[in-house]
């Protein structure tokens, strides 16, 4: 439970607001590097209530520009795509993707594009993924290398998609484990019956509903450990919250990010990588992407695109989000939805634009949720005392989302830390 000023607090996202200021010192996935080609028009973004413009020169270096030009604010979102910069159309300033002012043919002085310097903000591109740090110079972080970005492309599949809510209720359903039996009860069923590595890793969850959970501080966040007695043995899953906006499933092989583009739009970013299978090679990506509900025909049908965002002919609130409650009523659907995403989208967009959480009842099955308030919480707090916050200073290599037997040991066990001490001992 939060009060109101709290809930706001917590998710609020411009650039005047507490956990704005928070998760502006953060590095931040905002685009597939493969929706960004060079040689393609500059691409409007939104990301933390704010207006972008990303672009790759001809060199394929990307950037990201504030919108407005640097001059009079015309949007660069109309400039002219050249080689080597974006030219605003309305005086013809040209500015290269690192913020360089190549040029400004209204003004006589030669020198004067030197004692100024464009907004583009700096971008690295790794995992497949573009990624922007939007806070103050001084106090940007080291970029996060994780293992998987050095994964050959052909075994790395990367998505996203975009929801009409608020960033904090995507993150919850990913430390939440208990719904997973019962909002996905039928994703759950068909995965005995499929040899995708995705599916089977989850199907035994369907057979104890109630896990009993725990969570653990760490310094980027917290563990999340669901904890099962499934028939002779007990299983663990356990998934790493990074803060501001990253998960590692237990899966032990996805990464999911759920970027704030503004107050009530999220960005939600799936990396799913595997060393043994081609995961972005066809036939295995069209496969996978199905299964999960992630596939182009999906996104698009259930208005999950930017194209397709708040339209009325898509599923949303306002229609019940098309919900088949003729299947529900035959027994053959649980949610009377078509599959894993779009179940969670309903759940987390039904809540509201921005949950509210002054009344809601939490129950042991929630001790994550409680958790993750309180760490994106921490996150203003500590930005405001100027400290850097949770999640900023921390070594990837060393962070896991994992899953295991674990009978009478403690799930800590499974951590990778906890066997480099085997190893040591
Ligand atoms: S407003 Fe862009 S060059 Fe003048
Ligand atoms: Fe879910």
């Amino acid at each position: 439970m939060l009060n109101r000023e709290a809930n706001q607090r917590m998710c609020r996202v411009g650039p005047g607001e507490a956990m704005g200021r928070a998760l502006r010192r953060y590095w931040l996935p905002f685009l597939l590097a493969s929706e960004l080609a060079a040689g393609d028009d500059p691409r409007g973004v939104e990301l933390l209530g704010e207006r972008f413009v990303a672009w790759r020169d001809a060199r394929g270096r990307p950037g990201l520009f504030a919108e407005g030009c640097l001059h009079r604010g015309a949007s660069l979102r109309l400039a002219r795509a050249e080689e080597d910069g974006l030219r605003c159309i309305y005086h013809g300033w040209k500015f290269g993707v690192d913020g360089a002012v190549l040029d400004t043919p209204n003004v006589a002085d030669p020198r004067f594009k030197e004692r100024i310097r464009g907004r583009a903000f700096p971008v690295q591109e790794a995992g497949g993924l573009l990624w922007a740090y939007l806070g103050p110079r001084e106090q940007q972080p080291e970029f996060p290398r994780w293992p998987w970005m050095d994964i050959d492309s052909d075994h790395r599949l990367v998505t996203r998609h975009v929801e009409e809510c608020n960033f904090v209720q995507v993150i919850e359903g990913l430390v939440d484990s208990s719904h997973l039996g019962l909002l996905h009860m039928n994703g759950l069923k068909q995965s005995g019956g499929t040899d995708l590595g995705f599916a089977r890793k989850v199907n035994s969850m369907q057979r104890n509903l109630a896990p009993r959970l725990e969570v653990q501080d760490t310094e980027f966040g917290f563990y999340y450990a669901a904890i099962r007695a499934i028939e002779d043995r007990t299983e663990a899953r356990v998934a790493a919250y990074i803060a501001p906006c990253t998960i590692l499933n237990p899966n032990g092989d996805i990464a999911t990010f759920a970027v704030p583009l503004g107050d009530t739009r999220t960005a939600f970013i799936h990396v799913f990588w595997s060393d043994s299978e081609p995961l972005n090679r066809e036939p295995v990506r069209t496969r996978h992407l199905e299964f999960i509900g992630l596939s182009p025909a999906v996104l698009d049908g259930f208005g999950l695109t930017e194209a397709t965002i708040g339209r009325a002919d898509r599923p949303n609130p306002a229609n019940n989000f098309l919900q088949d409650r003729a299947a529900m009523r035959r027994g053959e659907s649980w949610s009377g939805l078509p599959g894993l995403i779009e179940e969670d989208v309903a759940a987390s967009v039904s809540a509201g634009p921005v949950r509210q959480r002054a009344d809601e009842v939490l129950s042991a099955s929630d001790i994550g949720i409680s958790r993750l308030y309180r760490t994106l919480l921490a996150c203003a707090d500590a930005v405001e005392r100027g400290e850097p916050p949770p999640g900023v200073r921390f070594d990837p290599a060393t962070v896991v989302g994992t899953h295991g037997v674990i009978d009478g040991r403690s799930w800590r066990d499974l951590l990778p830390q906890a066997q480099g001490q085997e190893a040591a001992a």
